[in-house]
């Protein structure tokens, strides 16, 4: 007896199949039990009874997406800065003048647990309403010991107002703090020999990101003693990545082994290559692209000649992407990016767990978590197609 079925549904259970990238099974059933999705098939097929049923008339049901990148929690906002960059000023200019992350930073440290929660909440729920049903959640406005902690404690509240899964990210080395000016290296060297010990001693990091960047991030040498201070404390690795110039950070995360490189749009093949080979995922943040107006493309034929892992996530955060909308980075990872709408798909179900290491989700099969989407669409191509309307009828998280 299954806890519950969901029937007259078509699948897109993401599990390739010949030569159907999107695993379709049409006129499909999925069945629960304790959570897990405990068997998924043609409706004709479905074996035994449930105590509850779901006619979904004809609804596609998709994996719970995935949004495996995410600034979430944050206070105030950039709109002053986007006037600014209207009247010329490039992102990198106002961070170097003491703008961009550091002006986020300062209304972070002002604001207290409840308020980052009460700030982070409606944000959360414009994903939810799209189908989302993992998210992740960086720190990085904080930047000192008191802060870094407070934002994660935050991220990890959500889970208990929202059902939604929350995976966090440590991400102190995303920019050096004003104490530190002109001692890069010396906050480098804090983050690594402090603040990583004092979250993971704490758990409340389930990774750890840098910002690796000539100008405004940390060198390949300091995010390499940030990783070296996580491998130590047993906790994954991550990285922004080569997204304003080539900082050779495709094959730094390799090296390290890191669970995904974010953004690669300057990303050498060579890089590009040490990641497949790492089973490093290349993260694709088409709204960042967007919104600094970026020009340089990510070398997506490299990625596919690769066979690279590729993910999509909307990098949802104050100054470079504004933007809760995952359904939005599918259309702008197709339209801008030109990604196929099954890389896309795959860019936010399974690519996007493996993205944050997570082996149980991200795909409709038998023993993983029964965490689903519905859309009232009539082929997968219309969650990639539609700009702004969203289709999403409902949301199912460990079978709830
Ligand atoms: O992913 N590249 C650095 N970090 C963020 C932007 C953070 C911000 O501008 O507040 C990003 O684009
Ligand atoms: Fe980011």
């Amino acid at each position: 007896m299954f806890d519950r079925v969901w029937t007259d549904a078509h699948l897109c259970t993401m599990v390739p199949r010949g030569d159907d990238p999107l695993g379709v099974v049409e006129d499909g059933a999925i069945a629960a039990k304790d959570g897990r999705i405990a068997w998924v098939g043609p409706r004709a097929d479905l074996p035994g009874d449930a105590a509850e049923t779901t006619r979904c008339d004809g609804a596609w049901i998709t994996p719970g997406l995935i949004d495996c990148h995410t600034h979430l929690v944050f206070a105030g906002d950039r709109a002053r800065e986007f006037e600014l960059r209207l009247q010329g000023a490039s992102y990198e200019e106002i961070a170097l003048a003491g703008g961009g992350i550091l002006s986020t930073v300062r209304a972070t440290r002002a604001a207290g647990e409840d308020a980052l929660v009460a700030a982070a909440l409606p944000r959360l729920d414009l994903l939810l309403a799209e189908g989302v049903t993992t998210v992740e959640v960086k720190s990085g406005y904080g930047l000192d010991l008191a802060t870094e902690p407070r934002m994660l404690r935050a991220a990890r509240r959500l889970p208990a107002l929202r059902r939604v899964e929350v995976a966090t990210s440590l991400l102190a080395a995303h920019a050096v703090p004003p104490e530190f000016a002109g001692r890069r290296a010396d906050f480098a060297r804090l983050v690594a020999e402090e603040i990583v010990p004092a979250i993971a001693a704490d758990g409340l990091a389930d990774a750890v990101d840098a910002f690796t960047d000539a100008a405004i991030g940390f060198t390949p040498e300091e995010t390499a003693l940030v990783f070296d201070a996580a491998h130590r404390a047993g906790l994954p690795v991550k990285l922004h990545a080569d997204q304003l110039r080539d900082d050779g950070g495709a094959a730094l995360a390799a090296r390290h082994g890191a669970l995904s490189a974010d953004h690669i749009e300057y990303a050498n093949a060579e890089g590009i290559a040490a990641m497949a080979r790492a089973g490093t995922v290349g993260v694709l943040l088409p709204g960042a692209f967007y919104f600094i107006r970026e020009t340089r493309q990510p070398d997506i034929a490299a990625m596919r000649a690769a066979g690279l892992r590729i993910a999509l996530a909307t990098d949802l955060n104050p100054g470079s992407c504004p933007a809760p909308s995952l359904l939005l980075m599918l259309n702008m990872g197709c339209t801008l990016f030109r990604l196929t709408v099954a890389e896309a798909l795959a860019g936010v179900t399974r690519h996007a767990a493996a993205a944050l290491g997570l082996r149980d989700r991200g795909a409709l099969a038998p023993g993983l978590r029964c965490d689903l989407a519905l859309h009232a669409i009539s082929r997968p191509a219309e969650l990639c197609y539609w700009i702004g309307r969203n289709p999403c009828i409902g949301r199912v998280v460990a079978g709830r």
